[in-house]
């Protein structure tokens, strides 16, 4: 029997909180920070995702046997090796593993040392040397900081000038801090993207289903980019022979690398992944799970999730399997507040959750969201994760915007396309 701290407060956290108190080895699971719907299911506490020390007080004082982490800034930050030092089991990459997603840089050298296909790309730590660069270059180009940026460190520049700009402001202006020391500047993909999770003890893989994320604020993926609008599971582009060359010429390929490296990855990886002409290639690499991604995928998963999280941990994976709801599709609608990606109002009351709460295939998730009595608010950008799941991506559509149009507060926005590739692809049926 366990008692679980998840660490996170958003969508991706709800997911797993409520798929990990479906355990029959869960006892309790605890939350640091939560949000309105964690607070139903797990006791949630007030700290601060990078304050370790708290987190391991917390750990020790309840008695907690597993901590699992959502979000990057800590696991990149040594959260696993800080816990581990301390005798605490938990969840994920060490700091040196994390790096894949930490620094731009060092994922970059490693897919070109291993030859694992990626965009073309230099690095620069001179701001003098990368705009002198961008003068022989063809556009479109992208420029990245190297470190953790909030999702905003990609640049894509149609033009020298915006390239210059772009350095400018992460070199010049520092608008990232430290994370932009050095850039790398690289080749501008065309293709269809998808998302790759894995589970891995540093050695055996296994897969979860595909998926993809709406990033853009505007149906058509037009606008800026946010953390996340929608997602889908499976995505139709990721079909069998898709899959098998993944695991095969990047998947594979990069935990081996890891290893041989001496930064042994353990935990969940996300292969951002754009499929071209050219065959396929990396983006980049999360050391965590994907938000809004795993509100779409947990809710096709049958088997417990503690299963594999306690496998990566022990070295056993490759005892396991994962099992799938056969046939479903699973579609993530994002309910964000108006303003979003810029600036919103917080505070509004959220009516309708009661309406749907019972409805077979519909999973509510929440992220920005506040519990206060028996009523909840919005308290963030991105509110709720509507998920819904049925035996075709159409079904799977219909049932989450059904259920959307049901839940209310004001200024709600969300986009009305999610899942609009899989339908071109005519998988919808
Ligand atoms: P990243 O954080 O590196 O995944 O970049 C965020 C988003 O920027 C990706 O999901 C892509 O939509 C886009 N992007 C990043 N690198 C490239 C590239 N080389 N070519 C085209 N689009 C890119
Ligand atoms: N869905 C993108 C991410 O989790 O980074």
């Amino acid at each position: 029997m366990m008692k679980i701290l998840v660490i996170g407060s958003g969508g991706r956290e709800h997911s797993l909180v409520w798929k990990l108190a479906q355990s029959r080895e869960v006892t309790k699971v605890y939350a640091a920070l939560g949000n309105g719907g964690i607070s139903e299911t797990a006791e949630c506490f007030n700290i601060n995702p990078a304050d370790f020390k708290a987190l391991i007080d917390l750990v020790r004082r309840e008695r907690i046997d597993l901590t699992v982490v959502g979000p990057e800034l800590p696991l990149v930050e040594g959260i696993v090796d800080e816990f581990e030092k301390n005798g605490l089991r938990i969840f994920g990459p060490h700091r040196e593993a994390a790096q894949l997603e930490g620094s731009k840089v060092f994922c970059k050298e490693l897919l070109q040392k291993y030859k694992i296909p990626t965009a073309d790309g230099e690095v620069f730590s001179d701001m003098e040397d990368a705009k002198n660069f961008l003068g022989k270059c063809k556009f479109p180009r992208v420029v990245k900081a190297d470190g953790l940026a909030a999702g905003k460190g990609v640049m894509i520049c149609k033009t020298e000038e915006e390239g210059c700009e772009a350095v400018e402001k992460i070199m010049g202006r520092k608008i990232f801090g430290e994370a932009g020391e050095r850039i790398i500047i690289e080749e501008f993909l065309k293709g269809e993207e998808a998302s790759f999770l894995i589970f891995t003890d540093g050695e055996e893989i296994v897969p979860l289903l595909s998926s993809q994320d709406h990033k853009a604020i505007y149906d058509g993926d037009k606008g800026p980019n946010t953390g996340g609008m929608g997602a889908y599971s499976p995505a139709p582009v990721v079909d069998a022979q898709v899959r098998e060359r993944i695991m095969r010429e990047i998947i594979h390929p990069v935990v081996r690398a890891m290893r041989k490296e001496g930064k042994r990855y353990c935990g969940v990886l996300y292969a951002g992944l754009m499929i071209t002409e050219d065959g396929l290639k990396v983006l980049e690499f999360n050391v965590r799970f994907g938000d809004p991604e795993t509100q779409a995928i947990l809710p096709l998963l049958k088997t417990d999730l503690i299963i594999p999280l306690n496998a990566c941990i022990d070295g056993k994976l490759g005892e396991v399997r994962l099992d799938w709801s056969e046939g479903a599709s699973s579609v993530c609608v994002v309910l964000a507040s108006q303003g979003y990606p810029g600036k919103y109002e917080k505070g509004k009351e959220i009516s309708g959750l009661e309406k749907v709460s019972q409805d077979e295939g519909i999973y509510i998730f929440h992220a920005g969201t506040l519990k206060k009595d028996a009523a909840f608010t919005t308290n963030g950008g991105r509110v709720l994760g509507v998920t819904g799941v049925g035996n075709s991506i159409q079904k799977a559509i219909d049932n989450a915007y059904e259920a959307v149009r049901k839940i209310h507060f004001d200024g709600v926005y969300y986009r009305k396309d999610i899942g609009f590739r899989a339908l071109d692809r005519g998988d919808g049926s």
